[in-house]
Order: C-alpha cells, then sequence, then structure tokens
C-alpha cells in the first residue's frame, strides 16, 4: 500500500484531468446568466468529495448559491477537527477578448494551467480534497477529523455564509480553520498570511435633471452629474493617496516598530513586481515602503463609473443619472459600518445643491489578523518546509477573505492561510492561471500539514 504522500504522486495526471473539469463549469457566482452553472459546480464539487470517500456530503440550499458541505469524523474524541474552507465561484470573465485561451477550457502551457479560478479558488480548493482522497483511500483514515465548507458566493458578497455560520455553529465546531485562497510570495518562496484587509463597497449614484438634457440648449444653466461626480472623486484622497475623508484613519491601528521590522526583511523584488503590473511607476503613501502600503494600510479605490454617452462618435448629452462603484480596504481596527457612514457625511457635506447623491453598501467585512504561535501554524511551517524545501515567512495580504473575521467572531476559530497562489497568477484579470508545480507540492503540503497537526495535538 503507498503511503498518502506516494499515492499523490502517482495521481498527479488523474488530479489534473479532474481540475480542469472542475474548471470548465463557469460558477460566476455575480452573474445571473451562470446561476444554473454555479448550481452545477456544487453538483460537481460534491460528487468529488464523496469520490474522496468523505462523509456527510450535502448541498446545503442558501438564499443564494448553495454552500457544499462534508466531513470525516472518525479520527477519535481527543483528536483536533480541521474546518477547510473555499469557494467554488470565480469571478467574471470580462474582458473575454483578453484571454489567450478560452476561460472555462483549461490549457496547460508549460507548468501553468489557464482557466477562470485555476488559482482563485477551484485549483486551492482541490488541493485539499486530493490531500483527504490521498489519505482515505491509502491508511482509510485520517490523522485528524475533517470538515469541508465550500462557499458559492465569495467573489459576490458571501451573504449566505455569513448568515449560515452564526445558525451552524455547532456544525462548523473545529479546532482550527484551513484555507488556501491566498499567494505565496514568489515560487520558491512559501508564505503564511497572518493578516488581511477588510473592505467597505459602495455604489453611489448621483441624479440631476429628471432626464437626460441637451448640452447646448441647457449646459451652463443645470449641473452635471457626471461632473459633479468627477469633483467628489477628486476629493476622496490626495495625489499621495491619503483619504481625505475626516475620521477615516481614526482607528487604524498603528504599526509596530517590530512589526515594521519584520515586513521589511520581506523578500519582495519590486521591480520584478512593478514590471508584473506593466505600469510605467510604483505609487502611493510615501511615508510607507511598499510592503506596507500593499497589506497594512487602508485605500480607497473607484472600480467603475457608469455614465453619459459611451457609444460610438460624439452625443452631447447632460446626463440624468451616473453611477459609481467603489471600494474602501480596511485595517484593524477599523469597523466597515462606521466607515460607510463617514464616507456618506463626508460626501453629502461637499456634494452642491444641484444634484442628490444615494449611497449603498455592497458588502463589508473588517480586516484580520490572525495568531501566529497557535500550533496549526507550527504545523503548516513544517508542513511547507517539508513540501518547498525552505521555511515560509509570514506576510499581511491585502486582497479580503471576508469568512476569515466570521469565524473569528462566531466560532472563536483561528485560521492558517495556507497559500500556493503567485502574485502573477492574474486572479480577477484575463489568463488566470495556477503554476503546476505548486499544485502537486501544495497537496503535499497539506497531507503533511494533517500529519504533523495531529502529532503535535496529541
Ligand atoms: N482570493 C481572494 C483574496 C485574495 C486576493 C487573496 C489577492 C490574496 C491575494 C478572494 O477571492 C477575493 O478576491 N476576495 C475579494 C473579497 C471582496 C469581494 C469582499 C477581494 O479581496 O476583493
Ligand atoms: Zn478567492
Amino acid at each position: 500500500m503507498p503511503s498518502p504522500l506516494e499515492y499523490a504522486q502517482q495521481h498527479r495526471a488523474d488530479h489534473l484531468a479532474e481540475l480542469k473539469d472542475f474548471l470548465s463549469i463557469p460558477s460566476v457566482s455575480t452573474q445571473p446568466a451562470h446561476a444554473a452553472d454555479t448550481m452545477q459546480t456544487a453538483v460537481w464539487l460534491a460528487e468529488s468529495l464523496k469520490a474522496a470517500m468523505l462523509e456527510n456530503v450535502a448541498i446545503i440550499p442558501t438564499n443564494g448559491h448553495p454552500l457544499v458541505y462534508a466531513d470525516w469524523l472518525h479520527a477519535g474524541p481527543n483528536t483536533p477537527t480541521v474546518l477547510i474552507y473555499g469557494h467554488y465561484d470565480v469571478q467574471p470573465v470580462e474582458p473575454l477578448e483578453e484571454w489567450h485561451t478560452p476561460p472555462f477550457e483549461p490549457t496547460v502551457q508549460n507548468d501553468f494551467l489557464y482557466a477562470r479560478g485555476a488559482s482563485d479558488d477551484k485549483g486551492q480548493v482541490f488541493i485539499h480534497v486530493k490531500a483527504v482522497e490521498a489519505y482515505l483511500k491509502t491508511h482509510g483514515r485520517l490523522p485528524v477529523n475533517v470538515k469541508f465548507i465550500i462557499e458559492g458566493e465569495e467573489e459576490s458578497g458571501g451573504a449566505s455564509l455569513r448568515a449560515f455560520i452564526p445558525e451552524n455553529k455547532e456544525m462548523l465546531a473545529a479546532d482550527v480553520a484551513l484555507v488556501s485562497d491566498t499567494s505565496m510570495i514568489s515560487r520558491d518562496q512559501p508564505s503564511i498570511v497572518y493578516g488581511l484587509r477588510g473592505m467597505c463597497y459602495l455604489l453611489m449614484d448621483i441624479t440631476g435633471p429628471a432626464r437626460d438634457l441637451h448640452s447646448g440648449s441647457f449646459g451652463g444653466g443645470i449641473d452635471n452629474p457626471l461632473n459633479v461626480l468627477g469633483h467628489i472623486v477628486a476629493r476622496l484622497k490626495d495625489e499621495n493617496g491619503h483619504i481625505l475623508i475626516p475620521g477615516f484613519y481614526d482607528k487604524v491601528r498603528p504599526l509596530s516598530q517590530e512589526e515594521r521590522e519584520v515586513l521589511s526583511r520581506l523578500p519582495l523584488d519590486e521591480a520584478a513586481w512593478l514590471a508584473e503590473t506593466g505600469a510605467p511607476e510604483a505609487w502611493g503613501e510615501p511615508e510607507y515602503t511598499l510592503v506596507e502600503r500593499l497589506g497594512a494600510r487602508p485605500t480607497l479605490d473607484v472600480h467603475g463609473i457608469i455614465g453619459g454617452y459611451t457609444g460610438p462618435g460624439a452625443k452631447t448629452v447632460l446626463p440624468s443619472t451616473v453611477h459609481c462603484k467603489l471600494s474602501m480596504r480596511l485595517v484593524p481596527d477599523q469597523d466597515p459600518q462606521e466607515i460607510a457612514q463617514l464616507f456618506q457625511e463626508y460626501v453629502q457635506s461637499i456634494v452642491p445643491p444641484t444634484v442628490t447623491v444615494t449611497i449603498n453598501g455592497r458588502g463589508g467585512a473588517p480586516a484580520t489578523i490572525t495568531d501566529r504561535t497557535i500550533p496549526a501554524m507550527r504545523a503548516a511551517v513544517t508542513a511547507y518546509e517539508a513540501s518547498f524545501g525552505k521555511k515560509p515567512v509570514f506576510m499581511r495580504e491585502g486582497g479580503s477573505i471576508p469568512v476569515v473575521g466570521q469565524f473569528q467572531e462566531f466560532l472563536a476559530l483561528e485560521t492558517v492561510l495556507m497559500g500556493f497562489g503567485l502574485p502573477d497568477d492574474r486572479i480577477h484579470a484575463p489568463n488566470e492561471r495556477f503554476y503546476l508545480p505548486n499544485f502537486y507540492r501544495g497537496i503535499e503540503t497539506s497531507i503533511r500539514f494533517l500529519t504533523g497537526f495531529a502529532q503535535l495535538e496529541s
């Protein structure tokens, strides 16, 4: 009988073929046209968990997309339980014309697998499914108890899981959460993320005249909501990235000297990082380093503006209503609701009486910091080191994974963020990809984590 590690090595081709199937279903949770596909992906994942010999596999209906649950709980009462979280939904693929291969026809080129969701997050979810399978198909048992909770709405706000967690504490009870939905600092340098930024996402609508007006007959006499929007956006932050909303920074926990020291040692190759973006220069608050600005400082960014005439040719119009989508990335101890309130008050204080503004929230989550001293972190360090030949570094990530804060709040669970993505995986962008050697090493790392965590805790 092979060991779980040998099993994983022997079945690499199968694991890749199955991952391609998983990736070929377009589970774009935010687009209603893909609702049936998203459902089908949940069914596919549930079948795959069953095939991995997990038990109590369930597709749990919600008001949105279903949750997928599975467990294996026979390791014994004094053995710890690991709750594995991930998401089977993916980001939209637009602009489609920029993809070199179709986003839902997974394609291997060199060592990369190209597809929407390859890295974020289907490929990383699948790592743990296959690690558990390797154990159950060889030893017939796991060294620890394992529960999977995989959601289908992470990329569109996560409302269903947020409602589910406080109502199902018993079902989700565990000793630690394990999440692979982040990146390593580079190919050969594993990283454990211990800090994530939070998020406050807002939609702003600005209305002037009751209908579109001719800009010759009315321009100069009626204010233009699109110009007003430009003025508002210009007053949200200065050229150096300082946010101008009064009170915005009041609760920001200052970076300690010790933490700045730790972050300054991260081996981030700034030139390579910049080259990957294609931007002419890096940018941001001058008093902070790049690593600090990316993970430990709050931001405000406009994501989309809709308004006026955008079709071919020229049309002279004063638009009636315009829309703006924007978000603020938050750090400890900023409160998303309080930040939304401050934003609202500030905008209302600067908006002219010529228009009306309405602001609506579209999801918020506080930033999180994980305790780096828990036993599961030691198990993760050892597992990474054995699989990658290098000790992981600890870093803070600028992205958000709202469930991490909910696990802390409702389940008193710390999360080990065991990421296997890379900074140039192009998540949320065209030509998303996953570096396959890290898919296979990821499975090995997960196997070693389960083994090591059982030994540490017993
Ligand atoms: N996997 C990402 C979070 C992430 C991004 C980790 C970059 C590491 C690097 C996650 O799926 C995501 O995109 N989250 C959203 C959350 C938001 C919609 C609340 C994000 O960060 O924009
Ligand atoms: Zn993700």
